[in-house]
């Protein structure tokens, strides 16, 4: 037992940290029990060639930790600290292997992520940045940050940006939580969702603590003329690329939700996650200009940039202002310095919009390629849904294997399919693949799409 750790000190060096360093971790995993004597500090010393003086200074610092006990005449041994034997956190599951083609319908290609851009904008950044900027900020983000993200929103999305509402999270799922969290402290109790969405953020916003009411979704978007009917006090929409049906909300239902909106004081929450990405035409603006006084805007840089990031913006009407800056304070102040110091340099210098046009001629230069393979190809396979974002929704003939079948087949040749929740269908992201292996992927899958559907 003891040669276990003897042999990890000497594997790490001679020193006092790393006989501590073994020491306590064989006492954590259980290697050492509690009660086990250890050997004297001579003898120990002898035994890896270290000075004598290292191991008392290594007994004594684990002595003030507690992790050992000691007593003039009967030695050194293990303390109980009550840990359990087996391992709090269970061992990662081995990896299954990852297909070869990922089709994966919420990720971009992270092969493109500007890294050269964002580490230049960081350095600038930093360099210009006073001292102060890495304390204690406000809890909405930097003031500059707000500010360029509130020209952009404006320019952009057509949304009516005041700096001074904005304020940054990590990420489209994190604010929708702290809005549902922020509602639930003004006394809300019901949030329409659109049936079907995304499920993580079905699970966010029930675990604010709101009872979730669904709200139909058809081929004109959500149906926002039947709000009224569900007694909610807030909604969630996706109103410019609903997920996953890829429809866009139509002028009638937009009018719908702000007219619900001003005549209950209901709150719409806008996931406005992939706008920026539309192909046959501008994307229609944000819903939040037409009635910012009622709209949560949430905007993401996970599909833009990567989501890894954790990076994205709420846009807040004025009554949800205090109640979610008042979570922030007491959960996580506010979103990183450096990341939002990168992220102002990257908006002013115009290298965030530039990576999002090139963005957008690569994804749909995929996605008019991918649509012309399965005309030629594959025509019983029907794509749905806005020519935008990084998935595209394909309907399944009835006569051919379900979607779920369809998923194994493809999972037999190593690539990874989606399945539509309620629908013989399922989704492609297009947007996953890495540019290099872009054409050789739509290949394999439309390969597999005309073996299954040859008629
Ligand atoms: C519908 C929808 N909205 C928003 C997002 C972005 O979420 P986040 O900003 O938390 O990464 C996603 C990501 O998959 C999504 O599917």
């Amino acid at each position: 037992m003891q040669d276990s750790w003897t042999t990890s000190v000497a594997q790490h060096g001679p020193r006092r940290d790393a006989l501590e360093t073994a020491l306590r971790s064989a006492i954590r995993d259980g290697r050492l029990a509690p009660g086990s004597r250890l050997p004297s500090t001579r003898a120990l010393a002898l035994d890896l060639g270290i000075a004598r003086g290292t191991v008392v200074e290594a007994y004594a610092q684990l002595r003030a930790e507690g992790y050992l006990g000691a007593r003039r005449g009967a030695g050194t041994w293990v303390a109980d600290l009550g840990l359990s034997i087996a391992p709090s956190v269970p061992r990662a599951r081995p990896a299954a292997p990852s297909p070869r083609f990922d089709f994966h319908p919420g990720q971009p290609d992270l092969s493109a992520f500007p890294r050269a851009a964002w580490a230049a904008a960081l350095r600038r950044g930093l360099r210009a940045a006073a001292d102060s900027t890495l304390g204690y900020g406000d809890p909405r983000g930097r003031p500059e940050l707000r500010e360029e993200l509130a020209l952009y929103l404006t320019r952009a999305r057509g949304a009516v940006a005041d700096p001074e509402r904005v304020v940054l999270c990590c990420g489209f799922r994190h604010g929708l939580s702290l809005v549902g969290r922020a509602l639930r402290t003004e006394r809300a109790t019901r949030m329409a969702i659109e049936e079907p969405c995304a499920p993580p953020h079905r699970a966010a916003a029930a675990a604010s603590g709101l009872r979730l009411v669904p709200l139909a979704v058809d081929e004109r978007g959500a149906r926002t003329d039947l709000l009224g009917e569900l007694r909610a006090d807030a909604v969630v929409l996706g109103p410019a690329h609903q997920y996953p049906l890829g429809v866009v909300l139509q002028p009638d239902r937009r009018a719908a939700a702000v007219e619900w909106a001003r005549a209950t004081g209901g709150v719409i929450v806008e996931d406005d996650y992939d706008a920026e990405l539309r192909y046959d035409r501008q994307p229609v603006g944000a819903l939040q200009a037409l009635a910012p006084e009622h709209v949560a805007y949430g905007g993401t840089a996970s599909k833009t940039l990567v989501p890894g990031l954790r990076l994205g913006w709420l846009l807040l009407p004025p009554r949800l202002l205090e109640p979610v800056l008042a979570l922030r304070e007491v959960e996580d102040v506010h979103v990183p310095a450096t990341d939002q110091i990168a992220f102002t340099e990257l908006l002013r210098s115009g290298a965030y919009e530039r990576h999002v046009r090139r963005m957008r001629t690569r994804y749909r230069a995929r996605r008019v390629r991918l649509v012309r393979m399965l005309a030629e190809r594959v025509p019983a396979v029907t794509p749905e849904g806005a020519a935008a974002g990084l998935r595209v929704l394909l309907d399944l003939p009835g006569s051919g294997p379900t979607a779920r079948e369809l998923c194994e087949l493809a999972s037999e040749r190593s690539l990874a399919l989606y399945e539509v929740a309620g629908r013989n269908a399922v989704l492609v992201g297009y947007g996953a693949l890495p540019e290099y292996d872009a054409e050789a992927g739509l290949r394999a899958l439309t390969d597999l799409l005309a073996t299954v559907y040859a008629s």
